[in-house]
């Protein structure tokens, strides 16, 4: 339900593509709502829906059926006031390459009443070094910096990117990380796309599970980590059979899984007892205790794991 809190609705929303091979459902009853003033991450598998939904959200893609709302506007009707108040950085982004980055910079606020100082968005994103290079000779990495920067010019209330860690080396994308999450506690609302666990666990409020064209689970990613990943796991090996008894007692802990190359979990919340227990059990080695990640409730979620995939890139 939209209220005046929520930024992004999107109700049942289908799209297909006709393509020589047969027509794809890209969207098939996309269902979610993010909120103000927070950072949202579409996290999902590649053709899970993810750029259809960002894009259509600011009227670069129209759905078959169902309800997007931006802001409270209709990207189909409100296109106009939608791109006064929200930026996108699509994920494959080309734009006037000729130019410098500094004229560039320049030039795309020029377009905007209120926009950010320019020169305060280049520094954020370490592109300073970069503003009398031309476009086309940047690095992948700077490129994408230049992207999200371009998107952030405008100042907008809805920040829009997509992927927009792609292709940054690890420091890189802790910048972004940092920088986005200032954004964010400034008042901008934040919806990014990722494959990736760690930046969503460490930098979204409110993750959207996205595969095969739905939103299949949301939530915080603590939310989504206590529902879905079963609580904490004691790991250890096995050099021989475990003792019945101890076998037992480790079964009236949780749940004991014992693997052909024994190596063994026990799924409980009894962490303390059930170290104790293994220590003093004949056979039983190298015992550590592995929390819940997001990548376990994406597991449960999906029934995939999601492998993220970066491309580590300097200057
Ligand atoms: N313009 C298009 N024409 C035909 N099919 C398309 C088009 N755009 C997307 N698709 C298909 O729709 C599905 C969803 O694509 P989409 O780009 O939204 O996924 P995504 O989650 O953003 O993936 P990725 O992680 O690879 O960016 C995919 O099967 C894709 O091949
Ligand atoms: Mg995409």
């Amino acid at each position: 339900m939209t209220t005046p809190n929520t930024a992004l609705e999107l109700r049942d929303v289908r799209k297909h593509y006709d393509t020589p091979g047969g027509s794809i459902d890209a969207l098939a009853g996309m269902t979610l709502t993010a909120e103000q003033h927070k950072i949202h991450a579409f996290l999902g598998p590649n053709g899970a829906g993810k750029s259809t939904s960002l894009e259509m959200t600011v009227g670069l893609r129209t759905p078959d059926s169902g309800t997007v709302r931006t802001l409270g506007l209709d990207p189909r009707t409100d296109r106009k006031a939608i791109s006064r108040r929200v930026a996108i950085q699509p994920q494959e982004a080309k734009v006037f390459e000729y130019l410098r980055v500094g004229e560039l910079m320049e030039l795309w606020s020029s377009f905007y009443d209120h926009p950010y100082p320019s020169v305060d968005v280049l520094e954020s994103l370490e592109l300073t070094k970069f503003i009398k290079r031309q476009v086309t000779k940047l690095s992948g990495g700077t490129l994408q910096r230049l992207n999200v920067a371009l998107a952030m010019v405008s100042d907008p209330e809805l920040l829009i990117l997509d992927e927009p860690s792609a292709g940054l080396d690890p420091r890189a994308r802790k910048k972004l990380w940092s920088v986005l999450g200032s954004w964010r506690d400034r008042g901008t609302t934040i919806v990014l796309s990722t494959h990736s666990m760690e930046e969503a666990t460490a930098l979204a409020d409110s993750v959207f599970i996205v595969d095969r064209g739905r939103c299949v689970s949301s939530g915080t990613p603590e939310e989504l980590i206590s529902s879905f990943a079963g609580g904490p796991t004691v790991v250890f090996h096995l050099s021989g059979d475990l003792p019945r008894d101890a076998g037992a007692q480790l079964t009236s802990l949780g749940e004991l899984t014992v693997n052909p190359d024994r190596s063994a979990a026990l799924n409980t919340a009894r962490t303390d007892e059930a170290l104790a227990l293994l220590s003093r059990t004949a056979g039983c080695h190298d015992l550590s205790v592995r929390q819940p990640t997001l990548g376990d409730a994406y597991l449960a979620a999906t029934g995939t794991e999601l492998t993220a995939t970066t491309t580590p890139e300097g200057d």
